[in-house]
């Protein structure tokens, strides 16, 4: 089979990452990004040598890119008509309109998840339900506390069964380098119940949630802790072993220094990955508790890069490269290298 070829709009916090998660898979050809502004991330990637071809999008000003000498191979519609999908990682509300270009040229595409739930056919998460995504032309992939929140929950209830969720999200207000949230120090309350609850359930109908989400004036990731009921019961030592066995949740050990999201940041910064990134969800052992019937434990999100291993599943369940959610996530987990800490 030939390389899948694939495209990113929108070079941001996510893009950038997309585009690296798609020149890892050895069955993927990344052939271009394209974006509208000379943005540290584009002259980033100019003084890197170029790596990936950039195309700019109509309303781009190219005497800004001249000036700069930022090389461009042509326009957005250039890039989408080589692609087999393009992956949209524009502003929230961007997706939308680029999704006219996608359908003109008759090409698929990957929202994230700033996007409205309509503009794609399927709400996607790679565990959660990759069979949906097979041969669909759009699809969305939930939000990154949504995505590592379903790994953990789809873990659960596929070893055991799951029928309710209650969550609480310790929510990091902005990414690092963020500066249009201001400076703050303050905690805000949103309404409940949260959105990645009734996400939850609009992926995975068969469990009741909700849940609560506090906003907090920090940057290196958030913090959730879910309160899950089994329809069976689950014990400590059962939850453990199988959140072991999954290749995207890296189980840690408050005793060895894993203290707090900032923790993650470092350890990922340390293994030398790119930016930091972490692709994995990471799970205290130490916080999983048994509070009657129900199984309490806490997860951290690196929201910059949680959602690229579910997005290169969703390429794989859209283009019909795997059959199932099984061989299609073991693919990704292959070439990003998951799992491989165990
Ligand atoms: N930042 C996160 O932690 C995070 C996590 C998960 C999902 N998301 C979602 O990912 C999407 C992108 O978010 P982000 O944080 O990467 O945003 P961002 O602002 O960092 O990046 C967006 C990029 O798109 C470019 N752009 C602007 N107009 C464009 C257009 N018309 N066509 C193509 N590109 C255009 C911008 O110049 C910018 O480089 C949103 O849907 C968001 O909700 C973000």
């Amino acid at each position: 089979m030939s390389k899948i070829k694939v495209g990113v709009a929108g070079y941001g916090v996510i893009g950038q990452r997309l585009a690296d998660g798609v020149a890892l898979q050895g069955d993927m050809e990344l052939v271009g990004i394209a974006d509208l502004a000379p943005t540290l991330s584009i002259r980033a990637l100019k003084e890197k040598g170029m790596p990936y071809d950039l195309y700019l999008v109509e309303g781009a000003d190219k005497a800004k890119f001249d000036a700069l000498n930022i090389p461009y191979k042509g326009s957005f519609e250039d890039l989408v008509s080589k692609v087999d999908i393009m992956l949209d990682s524009s502003p929230g509300g961007v997706g939308i309109k680029n999704k006219e270009i996608y359908a003109r040229l008759g090409k698929k595409a990957v929202f994230q998840g700033g996007e409205k739930n309509s503009v794609a056919d399927v709400f996607f998460h790679g565990y959660a339900n990759f069979e949906k995504g097979i041969d669909a032309d759009y699809l969305k992939l939930t939000s990154c506390n949504t995505t590592g929140l379903i790994r953990s929950v789809d873990c659960l209830d596929r070893a055991y069964g799951i029928d309710r969720v209650a969550i609480t999200i310790i929510r990091r207000v902005a990414d690092p380098g963020d500066y249009h949230r201001g400076l703050t120090n303050a905690l805000q309350m949103d309404k409940a119940p949260s959105h990645q609850a009734l996400d939850l359930m609009t992926i995975m109908p068969h469990i009741d949630a909700t849940g609560i989400l506090v906003h907090t004036p920090v940057t290196h990731g958030h913090i959730i802790t879910v309160v899950a009921h089994g329809k069976q019961k689950i014990t400590k030592e059962m939850a453990l072993e199988a959140f072991k066995k999954h290749d995207r949740i890296r189980v840690v050990k408050i005793d060895d220094g894993f203290l707090g999201n900032a923790s993650f940041f470092r350890y990922a910064r340390d293994l030398g990955n790119p930016r930091g990134d972490m692709y994995e969800i990471g799970l205290w052992e130490d916080s999983i508790v048994e509070s009657g019937d129900n199984i309490m434990y806490a997860i951290n999100i690196p929201q910059e890069s949680v959602t690229i291993p579910e997005t290169m599943d969703a390429i794989r369940a859209a283009c019909g490269m795997q059959s199932t959610r099984e061989s299609g996530t073991a693919e990704t987990n292959k070439y990003l290298g998951l799992g491989k800490w165990k």
